[in-house]
């Protein structure tokens, strides 16, 4: 049914679908939709309510703190374009209406990516690893999502996203941070303190490919008859990952060279919320032992050097959601609508130049 070197993937519409066309009609679509969907929030000048900040606060501040860098991300700007399925077995049906969880395959396109703003640094294990995916078939509702390897999310406002930004500035001169700032910042910000203690009780695992990746953010399901329940949703993979490789891309280069021999594999548990846990704030983790349900398995079947037509003209905007999945009231969400958008204009309006991570470059 699938392969990796251009074969059909799909059945779509009784027409055997290409890897290539896949990507290269996703592509298209995920371009349309950051310009018209990405933008949700784009007519609205402020963040929040009560906010001094701005989108362009927020592209300002990554350029401050990361450098210029055209046509690339402003944030998680180093990563590789990837493209498989979603087998969906029905069960996601009990809390969403959604068509993508009904029993059936819907093509995916990804990106695997590095939290920070310069596309060229040298890979770090410790930094956040991101996975967005856009879920479902081109020209129909897609279910976008951008998650990290994470427990919980370090900011529970947008303001603490920033604040801690511009506090993990390089001095000049001292080409590190000032120890001041974060002090201050983490004096500020207990929430920051206690979600960072949380992540250290779950270190990063070796590699891209046997890495969590969670939602963070609280969503609603909704079900044919509008019941709404509140979910966090998590991709734990299937794989161990090959070791990663040395030199300044050893964790993509290994994601490059494991994804060229085998599949990889993730299973989507939904965590189900009770009334009672937080919704709004995504420095909180949900109390152990809540229920889960396994909704399917997504499955990546190749990496591409990013590209036109690939992910990286995809904008993983977390409000593009298909009818049954709605956001829930954390501010962080319509901030990350509103800052993707902006980050997606600049970089598409900017000139590129090649990606760090070049695939056809990773060693056999
Ligand atoms: C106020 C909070 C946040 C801000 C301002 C922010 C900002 C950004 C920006 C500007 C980008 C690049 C977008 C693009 O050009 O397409 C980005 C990418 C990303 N962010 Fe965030 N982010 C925030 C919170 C989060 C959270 C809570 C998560 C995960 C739960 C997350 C995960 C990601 C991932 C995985 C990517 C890479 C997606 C891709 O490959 O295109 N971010 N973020």
């Amino acid at each position: 049914m699938s392969d990796d070197h251009g074969g059909p993937l799909f059945i779509w519409r009784g027409t055997p679908v290409a890897r290539r066309s896949l990507l290269v009609g996703l592509g298209a679509v995920g371009a349309f939709l950051a310009v018209d969907l990405g933008a949700v929030a784009y007519a609205n000048k402020w963040i929040a309510a009560g906010s001094a900040l701005t989108r362009q606060t927020f592209i300002d501040g990554f350029r401050a703190v990361y450098g210029s860098h055209p046509g690339f991300r402003k944030n998680h700007a180093k990563g590789v374009a990837v493209a498989g399925y979603f087998d969906a077995n029905g069960n996601g049906t009990e809390l969403s209406r959604a068509a993508v969880f009904r029993s059936g395959r819907v093509p995916v396109t990804g990106r695997f990516s590095l939290a920070g703003g310069n596309p060229f640094g040298a890979d770090n294990p410790a930094t956040a690893r991101g996975l967005g995916l856009a879920i479902g078939f081109p020209g129909e509702q897609q279910w976008r999502t951008a998650m990290l390897n994470l427990a919980v999310f370090p900011d529970k406002s947008p303001q603490g996203f920033y604040d801690r930004l511009l506090a993990s500035r390089a001095e000049a001169g001292r080409g590190k941070p000032d120890p001041e700032a974060m002090k201050r910042f983490n004096a500020a910000h207990p929430e920051t303190v206690k979600a960072t203690a949380i992540n250290k009780t779950r270190p990063p695992t070796p590699g891209f490919a046997d890495s969590t990746f969670s939602s963070l953010n609280t969503f609603f399901f909704v079900d044919g008859s509008n019941a709404r329940t509140p979910v966090r949703w998590s991709f734990v993979p299937l794989q161990a990952a090959l070791p990663a490789g040395s030199g300044d891309n050893g964790l993509f280069d290994a994601l490059v060279r494991q994804v060229r021999v085998e599949p990889l594999r993730w299973r989507l548990l939904l965590t189900v919320g009770q009334p009672a846990d937080p919704t709004t704030d995504a420095t909180l983790p949900w109390p152990d032992g809540r229920r889960q349900i396994d909704a399917g398995t997504v499955t990546l079947t190749a990496a591409e050097t990013e590209a036109a037509g690939n992910a990286r003209d995809v904008n993983f905007d977390p409000l593009v959601l298909p009818d049954g999945i709605e956001p829930s009231d954390d501010p962080l969400l319509s901030a990350r609508s509103a800052v993707y958008a902006a980050s997606y204009r600049a970089r598409t309006g900017e000139p590129t130049s090649p990606p760090a991570i070049r695939v056809e470059d990773v060693a056999r």
